[in-house]
């Protein structure tokens, strides 16, 4: 996948966000429900914090590049090597800066690292039937229908329905040393 110039870039999520970003959290209560939730308080933020503490789940800041606005959040969750070397993707936009583009370019920016950076093969984006946003924006972004998994995940106190969408590496792709060689 070649870079393409975008307005925003990716800054790894780190303890000084907490204030920030809680409060953008609150600022997008709206929007985010009942599709996801994320830390809102401090004490939430640090306990959301450990998840990235083995390198299993990564977690960004989508911030634009002219102003340094926080515009939305993406993690690269659930990394697994061996044979599979795939992950998924979390991601929402706060609200003040929702709806510009800067959400799907972010996300781009996401895939380039994945797939060129930590070299992984596949990357998944499993989402609830009834998230038109989240479908429109992850179809535009290349990703294909794989199928419904009844009560895949637990959101909003449930165990809920969720359409997988994935899309796998571009060619060239140069694999990490950790897939078996045959
Ligand atoms: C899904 C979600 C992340 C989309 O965020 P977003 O900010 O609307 O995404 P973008 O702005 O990148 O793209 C969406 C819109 O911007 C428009 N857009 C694209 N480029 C643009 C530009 N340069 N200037 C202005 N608007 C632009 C797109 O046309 C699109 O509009 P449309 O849907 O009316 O066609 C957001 O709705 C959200 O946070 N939802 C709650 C959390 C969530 O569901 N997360 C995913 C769980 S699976």
């Amino acid at each position: 996948m070649s870079n393409v110039p975008s307005r925003v870039e990716l800054r790894p999520l780190t303890h000084s966000d907490q204030d920030e970003f809680c409060s953008l959290v609150r600022a997008s209560a709206e929007l985010h429900a009942p599709w996801m939730q994320l830390p809102a308080t401090g004490e939430e933020f640090q306990g959301w914090m450990r998840r990235f503490d083995d390198g299993t789940n990564l977690g960004f800041v989508i911030r634009v590049q002219e102003t340094g606005e926080a515009a939305g959040m993406v993690n690269i969750n659930s990394v697994i090597r061996g044979r599979y070397q795939g992950a998924s993707l979390g991601y929402a936009a706060f609200a003040p800066s929702a709806g510009r583009g800067y959400m799907a370019e972010g996300l781009t920016v996401a895939m380039q690292y994945a797939f060129n950076d930590l070299r992984l093969h596949r990357l998944e984006a499993n989402i609830q039937p009834g998230n038109k946003a989240s479908l429109a924006l992850i179809q535009r972004l290349g990703f294909r229908y794989e199928g419904l998994s009844p009560d895949y995940l637990y959101i909003d106190g449930a165990w809920r329905d969720h359409e997988r969408w994935a899309i796998t590496a571009p060619s060239p792709w140069t694999s990490d040393p950790s897939l078996p060689e045959v």
